[in-house]
């Protein structure tokens, strides 16, 4: 809309997967989530309408599912407003994950820019074996790059391995690129992803691919930046956690680390499915396991909990008996939605007031994003799939653990108590990489909205509503340097994007610019003190939270800055994370690393991303600094930037002169003179 443009650019399509919260199951969690959401939904419903945009209704489907489903096909170029869009690169897709505001870039039809990436090779050898997964390939490359490892690089899977993989399982891997920070991931062509095709009713994109397949894949002797291999047959099962997904454990390092660190030795709630790990394969496998434990007489020891990706893949685990399986062990089907993965879990106070540990199939595990509580440790694990070649050993490790109820559990050694107190050990359990009788691609139906742009359907917004918000355009830049701007805080640590605009319950107020900025940073670490969402509003002299602070700047026309430590904004494509800093009247973040995503999503909102040129500098900020720039009158790429940081505590003490640096590109040194990418777009 603040483009000015009368329809989509591009083909695009809407998800209503984030707002509907796992309570008591699915169909009533999304009749609840229509109830209370119904305004966001109608929102987006009018705006697709009026825009020619595909619009899945809620309770259809993950964004990343329903795409792998219906619109990724190889060769593809797609961007995506959540970070774990590359799951598309499962079936040979370049998908990135980018901000909305890099989305409105394609949908206006303007040019959408990236720094251009480098290229790690990840050579798959081998086969998988054992109890082994695709899920554990990327736990393992998670282990071994970080989560900064991928930064600014696109990883693409090459080698003999590659061809023993599902479809599914390379889309899983693809998916958790997000977690070492990859630009994207993705996967050559390969009789998998034919088959996928065909099983998912795009027969005709499958011949034309195998007909372009000497194309779809790297090209003989290419080079790359630099190459990891990882021999598949070598590889065992992991656990990664807790708090970030980078800890990786293979399950007996596991053992030690929980006994080492005083971690909860059971388990208060196993979860699979999500966008990550809900495929035939991953559910039938996962499946296997649950229908041995029912013949021993077993229940599941804990919650647990099975989200299916879509209702394509809900309706085709009903027919064909699953669901049935997992409710007869005391599962519980939630909506074909993110629910917990996205924090929107209604979980008992008292199971999460405690420490407690949690086993899911997710991507994702910072403290707090699933159930809110900081006490809920979460690790990450497989539920499912091997090789489908011989699906014989897969490792639905999440679902063994709700039936063991303990942490420290290793299907391949230990053993499962049932009722009477004997014990028995998991049998390999059997998987189907895609449905024998086909999906039930009628469940489909109906469940999304395609239209042309029609000019005449008004948007609805309740403008009394506090959950959507109107924006206005953020004011074009003043022409002038910044000056007397104070420091809102200095963030120690890691600070996602979680951590800048907190997900929750807080997600209800996407819509609503000043309504959701009431969670600005209330999850960093303030870098003097050592305390979470805690900073001195220098206008007053008093303590505040964070978003307090920067509301009564705002207010006062203060301008503030926010210096952060490595990889700052981590985590996803969170524009509101730059949104709302911009919106209470940020106009600089300095630290000393970005995360790409969160990097780009400050320059549209016309925030200056700079970096410290030296990162010990990062020390020389006080809490009382005045800050000021010298650099940005005739900015201009590559130039430097000077910060000066004066101290008030000390008068006529010089100011202290730091060097920055910055990335910013011709095109977006206009979106921060403009005031944001969307004025610079309008006005074009
Ligand atoms: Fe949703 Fe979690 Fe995936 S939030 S998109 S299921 S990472």
């Amino acid at each position: 809309m603040l483009a000015k443009r009368d329809s989509c650019a591009v083909p695009a399509s809407v998800h209503c997967d984030h707002l509907i919260a796992a309570d008591r199951g699915g169909h009533s969690d999304v009749a609840h989530a229509e109830s209370v959401s119904g305004e966001i939904f109608a929102f987006l419903r009018t705006a697709s309408k009026k825009y020619g945009i595909d619009f899945w209704r809620p309770g259809s489907g993950i964004i990343h599912q329903i795409v792998l489903e219906n619109y990724a096909f190889p060769g593809g170029m797609m961007l995506g407003t959540d970070s774990h869009t590359p799951n598309a690169g499962g079936l040979g897709m370049i998908a990135i994950g980018v901000g909305g505001a890099d989305a409105v870039d394609a949908m206006a039809g303007i040019p959408w820019e990236l720094k251009a990436p480098k290229v790690l090779g990840v050579r798959l050898s081998g086969k998988l074996d054992g109890w082994a997964t695709p899920k554990d390939v990327i736990l393992k490359l998670a282990g071994m790059l970080t989560v900064q490892g991928g930064t600014n690089h696109i990883i693409e899977y090459f080698g003999p391995g590659v061809d023993t993989l599902s479809c599914t399982g390379m889309a899983t891997i693809c998916n958790m690129g997000a977690e070492v920070g990859a630009t994207t991931s993705l996967f050559p062509f390969t009789e998998s992803m034919r088959r996928y095709l065909v099983a998912t009713g795009r027969s005709e994109v499958a011949e034309a691919a195998a007909k372009a397949k000497e194309h779809l894949c790297a090209d003989a002797g290419a080079e790359y930046d630099s190459v990891v291999e990882i021999n598949l047959s070598e590889l065992a099962p992991r656990l990664n956690g807790p708090a970030t997904p980078d800890r990786s454990w293979t399950l007996p390092e596991l053992k030690t680390g929980i006994a080492e660190n005083k971690w909860p030795k059971t388990v208060s709630a196993a979860l699979i499915g999500s966008c990550t790990n809900s495929s035939y394969e991953d559910m039938t496998r996962a499946a296997s396991i649950v229908k041995q434990a029912l013949g021993q007489g077993m229940k599941a020891k804990v919650p647990f909990l099975i989200t299916p990706g879509s209702e394509q893949i809900r309706a085709t685990m009903h027919r064909d008996g699953l669901l049935d399986v997992f409710q007869q062990a005391g599962g519980t089907i939630l909506a074909n939605a993110c629910g917990p993965c996205i924090g929107q879990w209604n979980r008992p106070k008292e199971e999460s007031s405690a420490e407690n540990a949690i086993v899911s199939s997710f991507n994702r595990n910072f403290k707090g994003r699933n159930d809110g509580s900081p006490k809920t440790l979460n690790f990450l694990g497989s539920p499912e799939a091997r090789r489908p070649s011989a699906p014989k050993h897969p490792s639905p490790l999440v679902t063994a653990m709700a039936f063991s109820g303990q942490l420290a559990f290793d299907p391949t050694t230990d053993v499962v108590t049932r009722p009477d107190g004997s014990t028995f050990r998991f049998a390999p359990p059997q998987g189907i990489e895609l449905p024998p009788q086909g999906f039930d691609e009628a469940a489909t139906r109906g469940w999304v909205e395609s239209s042309a742009p029609d000019s005449s359907v008004q948007v609805k917004v309740d403008p009394a509503s506090s959950r959507l918000q109107l924006i206005e355009p953020f004011a074009p830049w003043d022409g002038k340097e910044i000056s007397g701007a104070r420091l809102l805080v200095k963030v120690s640590g890691k600070c996602t994007t979680d951590h800048i605009s907190a997900a929750g319950p807080w997600l209800k107020f996407k819509g609503h610019l000043e309504n959701i900025s009431r969670n600005t940073l209330i999850g960093a670490t303030n870098a003097f003190t050592g305390q979470v969402n805690s900073t001195t509003n220098w206008l007053t002299g008093e303590q505040g939270t964070n978003p307090d602070v920067a509301f009564a700047y705002r207010d006062a026309a203060q301008p503030w800055v926010v210096v952060g430590d490595w990889n700052y904004g981590e985590g996803s494509a969170r524009e509101h994370a730059a949104m709302q800093p911009r919106f209470l009247g940020c106009v600089a973040v300095v630290c000393r690393s970005f995360a790409r995503i969160h990097e780009t999503n400050l320059k549209k909102q016309g925030i200056v991303p700079l970096t410290f040129v030296n990162p010990d500098d990062y020390d020389r900020i006080p809490a009382d600094a005045v800050l000021a720039t010298r650099g940005l009158v005739g900015l201009a790429p590559g130039s430097p930037v000077i910060l000066e940081v004066a101290r008030p505590s000390e008068p006529g003490a010089p100011a202290v002169e730091i060097p920055l640096a910055h990335t910013m590109s011709r095109d977006q040194i206009e979106w921060f003179r403009a005031g944001s990418a969307l004025n610079a777009i309008a006005a074009q």
